[in-house]
């Protein structure tokens, strides 16, 4: 019996310790682990969803952000989310622990790209892509583009006149679609750009549409136009390859001569999944930034004049000399390209980027958990008086002086940011010499408005109404 109460005290003793023991780590750990940043998940499975796409998604942040701070949780289309909306979150996520967080596609959008294409990837793969990209799109390969630039600029506005009313947003697809082309093709054949265009059209149209494999819809349909994409696509890099061409400099000539430290060379898949991402991150967006630009030059007649006044200018010395625009032109447009930077920031068409933290991280005392989407808001930082005084407005002489770091990113930051941002800025600045030198314009219907597309762009796409204006120049 004394035995068996030893045993017994013996085995409390042990619970007791056990206890302890679990009781200690319990507290150690709960106190060192971060909690989670404040906020609300919504309701089970849908969370947030509905009262993020029922609004102007700008709205919910930015009440969200008045709400909670910086950083704030949420649960939108399924996923557990850590938006984040200050400069110093935002350099984080981006640039300095950029490889704790990884990029973020829904698989569906990933089938229709090409699951090669740089954007999906981090490490060894996207560094080697990026590279190529970067280099085919430097300084000083696209400014040999200004001549073709200005004539796909030409080609496109040729049909604005006599007041026939267009879509802006459409004719600038098209503008953007000619100078993704000439950036990765340099010049193709036009029955093989139509080609191009009418498949990569339907990929377009099925790419925000419900990914479903039911023939007939517009996401099967944008499947199929795909597969075309890729047959064409692996016939120009034959014919290529057969003519002995692939030491031209363009995008396609620096995927074919690419070879990794162990010398292979790169797929004809991972080539034309990335020539469709790089056509895919090219055109919407540059296209509606360029809509913005004929809206808010629109609304400002004093700017537009000013803008006007420089772009004729160079016009003049052009006609003087009978010459074209010119590179070292496009470089010295001081009015015109605050005007663009303006519209960057005014437009924030890259409202914010999606990431999913690859482990726990820890940011400022919260933990953000292994597998949660993380979102740098950028235009909620475009959009913070504490930057930009009087946000709501559009005055480009904000930016006679330089925005404080990490506070202007409409091209984001770090290790993804956009290779394509300066060809898109010249190519708005080669649009906008055209339309002002050529063109007075007035906009139809409503000329207030925001439609998703799903970058934001002006209502119904900008309907305008155009004017040749004399070539007389002032
Ligand atoms: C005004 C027009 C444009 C805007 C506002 C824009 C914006 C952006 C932004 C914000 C990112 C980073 C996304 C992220 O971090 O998740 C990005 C990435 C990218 N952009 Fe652009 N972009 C524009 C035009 C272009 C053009 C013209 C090209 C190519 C010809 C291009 C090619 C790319 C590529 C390939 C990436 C992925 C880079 C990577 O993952 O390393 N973009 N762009």
């Amino acid at each position: 019996m004394d035995a068996f109460l030893f045993y017994v005290f013996i085995f409390l003793l042990t619970l007791l310790f056990f206890h302890f023991v679990i009781k200690i780590t319990y507290k150690d750990g709960s106190q060192k682990r971060a909690k989670l940043p404040p906020g609300s998940m919504g309701w089970p499975y849908i969370g947030e969803t509905l009262q993020l796409y029922s609004q102007d998604p700008n709205t919910f942040f930015a009440s969200k952000q008045k709400r909670y701070g910086e950083i704030f949780k949420t649960h939108i289309l399924g996923c557990p989310s850590v938006m984040l909306a200050s400069p110093e979150a935002a350099k984080f996520v981006l640039v300095t622990e950029a490889h704790l967080f990884k990029p973020s596609y829904p698989k569906s959008k990933e089938r229709l790209i090409g699951p090669s294409a740089l954007f999906f990837h981090q490490g060894d793969y996207h560094g080697r892509l990026r590279k190529l990209v970067q280099g085919s799109l430097s300084l000083d390969a696209i400014r040999n583009l200004v001549p073709d630039i200005e004539a796909a600029a030409i080609s496109a506005s040729s049909s604005w006149a006599n007041g026939q009313v267009i879509n802006t947003f459409h004719e600038m697809k098209k503008l953007s679609f000619e100078v993704g082309i000439l950036s990765i093709f340099g010049h193709l054949e036009s029955n093989v750009t139509e080609e191009l265009k009418k498949n990569y059209s339907i990929v377009d149209k099925g790419y925000n549409s419900f990914p479903t494999n039911i023939p007939g819809t517009l996401y099967k349909k944008a499947l199929l136009a795909r597969e075309k994409l890729s047959k064409i696509l692996s016939d120009i890099i034959w014919e290529r390859k057969e003519k002995k061409l692939v030491e031209k400099d363009d995008l396609l000539g620096c995927f074919l001569n690419s070879k990794d430290e162990k010398g292979e060379v790169l797929s004809d898949d991972q080539i034309a999944d990335n020539i469709i991402g790089v056509l895919f991150a090219a055109q919407d967006t540059t296209a509606s930034v360029m809509t913005w630009v004929v809206k808010f030059l629109h609304d400002e007649p004093k700017l537009l004049e000013a803008v006007k006044s420089e772009q004729k200018e160079i016009r003049r010395l052009n006609e003087e000399n009978k010459q074209p625009l010119t590179w070292r032109q496009t470089r010295n447009m001081p009015i015109s390209y605050k005007v663009v930077l303006e519209s960057l920031r005014v437009a924030s068409i890259i409202s914010f980027t999606f990431r999913e933290a690859v482990a726990d991280v820890e940011y400022k005392g919260y933990l953000i958990p292994k597998g949660w989407k993380v979102m740098p808001l950028f235009r909620n930082i475009h959009h913070n008086p504490e930057f930009f005084s009087q946000p709501q407005k559009f005055d480009p002489s904000r930016f006679e002086v330089s925005p404080k770091p990490n506070t202007f990113m409409p091209f984001g930051s770090g290790t993804h940011a956009c290779p394509g941002n300066e060809l898109a800025k010249l190519e708005i600045l080669i649009m906008l010499h055209h339309l002002v030198t050529n063109f007075r314009w007035e906009i139809v219907g409503p000329e207030s408005g925001v439609q998703y597309s799903p970058f934001p762009v002006p209502h119904n796409g900008l309907p305008v109404r155009f004017w040749r204006e004399s070539i007389t120049t002032t």
